[in-house]
């Protein structure tokens, strides 16, 4: 059965048309977006769709592909406030009560998710469930947004309904990818530019090597490295770390504890990674940024303390393989790391990663290739 069968069959009537948007890995810049800093992600080429009509009143029917019960959950737009839907829910809702908030006129409507991104991945299911609503709403109720002003209408539904304080990075680059490029995103300003990767072109591949390890952004780890942020730029008299450079870093060392010293130093050193990398990029090609993901690894592991053991092993094992360079990807705690390897390795790496997981008595990892994909649109 079609996506829009199914949407029949769930909710009585045709759906006006069928949207997409897909997951991402960021290349580099990891927990640099809240603190208005660079990031580097691209759209993968595994996408969430979305069948949706509009409806006259203010109901919000959602159904998914993956609830096998076939379960609609159903909301109302009017009186709803922050933190009322729980669930996963709370991602497609919340993006219209964003809009509502936003000041935009918009009834309720009905949504059938089909989701090909991994769940729980690190790849960012979830900003993919919220863009491809995003757009649909956009376009059906004819609000005319931006891709930039729709990330916003993602992270303000992702930060209030479902309460994750995650930054901007997922959503802008579920809207705003292009085939064979990434995103270089300055967080303070959203200027976006699109920064070529030409990998099949050059003989490499982006391995995702899913760990298979959960993680939360709702929880624990990730609010409080974004805590520890807030309090090191507060120390240090700026109004987001972005502010600091490296030069400030040693200043930096003298007035902070090493726990905010280690998490600040991550951040302003990451920040300083992505421009790296954005440059060689656009001079020598990808191959030239493998050892400033090694280098981030080193940093979210050591400094910002955000990997686990699966990770590490992840990186460490496909880098033993071959592969020219290997980092965690997404917010940590578990998720998945990206290996930049050579295609004829990919093969090669794979296995080897796969067998270390075995003989660490790790869960078996999930293990393929991404390429940078377009960002969210309409499909039928
Ligand atoms: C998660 C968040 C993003 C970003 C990354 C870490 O993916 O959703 O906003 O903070 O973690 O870089």
């Amino acid at each position: 059965m079609t996506l829009a069968q199914q949407f029949e069959d769930r909710f009585g009537s045709v759906p006006a048309g069928i949207w997409a948007a897909p997951g991402r890995v960021n290349v580099i810049g990891e927990h640099t977006d809240y603190n208005d800093g660079f990031v580097l992600p691209f759209a993968i080429d595994r996408a969430t769709l979305v069948a949706a009509a509009v409806r006259q009143d203010s109901a919000v029917r959602v159904s998914s592909t993956f609830s096998e019960s076939g379960e609609i959950v159903v909301t109302d737009l009017s009186g709803l406030k922050a933190g009322d839907v729980d669930g996963w829910a709370a991602y497609p809702v919340g993006v219209l009560w964003a809009l509502r908030e936003a000041g935009h006129e918009l009834q309720g409507m009905d949504l059938l998710i089909d989701s090909q991104v991994p769940v729980g991945a690190g790849l960012s299911s979830s900003a993919a469930i919220e863009c491809a609503v995003a757009v649909a709403a956009n376009e059906l109720y004819r609000l005319g947004l931006n891709g930039s002003e729709l990330a916003l209408i993602g992270q303000r539904a992702e930060n209030e309904m479902v309460g994750a304080p995650t930054g901007l990075m997922d959503q802008s680059a579920s809207l705003l990818g292009k085939e064979g490029h990434a995103v270089f995103l300055d967080c303070r300003s959203q200027h976006a530019e699109l920064v070529p990767l030409p990998m099949k072109e050059d003989g490499l591949a982006l391995l995702v090597i899913d760990t298979r390890v959960s993680h939360s952004h709702a929880t624990g780890g990730y609010a409080s490295r974004r805590r520890a942020c807030e309090v090191g730029a507060d120390i240090m008299g700026v109004p987001a770390l972005r502010d600091l450079s490296e030069a400030d870093l040693r200043e930096a060392s003298g007035l902070l504890d090493d726990e905010t010293f280690r998490r600040v130093r991550h951040v302003v050193t990451e920040n300083a990674r992505v421009q790296a990398a954005v440059e060689l990029l656009r001079t020598d090609g990808p191959r030239a940024i493998a050892p400033l993901l090694d280098a981030s690894h080193v940093s979210m592991r050591d400094d910002f303390e955000i990997s686990c053991p699966e990770l590490d092993l992840a990186v460490d094992s496909s880098r033993e393989a071959g592969a020219l360079g290997s980092r965690m990807t997404g917010g940590g705690f578990g998720g998945s790391a990206i290996a930049l390897v050579q295609v004829e390795d990919v093969d090669r790496v794979s296995a080897a990663v796969t067998d270390a997981f075995d003989r660490a008595g790790f869960k078996e990892p999930v293990i393929f290739a991404v390429s940078p994909a377009d960002g969210a649109g309409r499909v039928s």
